[in-house]
């Protein structure tokens, strides 16, 4: 069974400015997650069977796929977590009937999902115990397909393969 996810995947040059960020933000204390592998969840499904997955290919095949841009403007220390993820303070429609759309699917499928609300970022750094104050400039993340990513868990890491990709038709 794969260990699935729908995602948005940043460009190279928004990865690059996530990549500066975390460079900044870095004091040796945390975990910093792997430039190619920060994403944004849509919606995390987890362990999946095989039919379950072609089901949500196939159902995720007609979904209208928006064009998303969002501006990323704060940087949010989430305690439970114990994570630092950029954030932002903007609502942004696109994304959320994006997320919408994903999670009519699953529930069709019958596949369980987090019940609670969407709150859109990006992890940045892992095991943290605090917040980090830091002047930057906002990271503007455009986008036009989202996809679904496996993930995949080693001794010492993790990591994300993008499985399928779904872009405006
Ligand atoms: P996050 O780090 O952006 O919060 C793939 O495992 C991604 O799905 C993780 O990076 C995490 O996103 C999110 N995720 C993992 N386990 C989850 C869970 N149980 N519930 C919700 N999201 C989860």
């Amino acid at each position: 069974m794969k260990r699935l996810f729908f995602a948005l995947w940043p460009n190279v040059v928004v990865r690059k400015q996530c990549a500066n960020l975390i460079q900044n933000l870095d004091n040796g204390q945390g975990k910093t997650v792997q430039p190619d592998n920060l994403h944004l969840t849509l919606l995390f499904l987890g362990h999946l069977p095989v039919e379950k997955e072609i089901a949500l290919m196939q159902e995720t095949s007609l979904v209208v796929v928006p064009e998303i841009k969002i501006t990323f403007n704060q940087i949010s220390y989430w305690k439970k977590p114990g994570i630092l993820c950029l954030t932002t303070t903007e609502t942004n429609r696109e994304l959320i009937g994006l997320v919408d759309q994903l999670t009519s699917i699953a529930r069709k499928l019958s596949i369980r999902v987090d019940d609670r609300p969407f709150e859109p970022h990006v992890t940045l750094l892992r095991k943290v115990n605090g917040v980090a104050a830091l002047e930057f400039d906002t990271i503007d993340w455009q986008s036009s397909s989202f996809c679904l990513a496996e993930s995949f868990s080693h001794v010492n890491k993790v990591e994300y393969q993008v499985v399928e990709n779904w872009g405006i038709r």
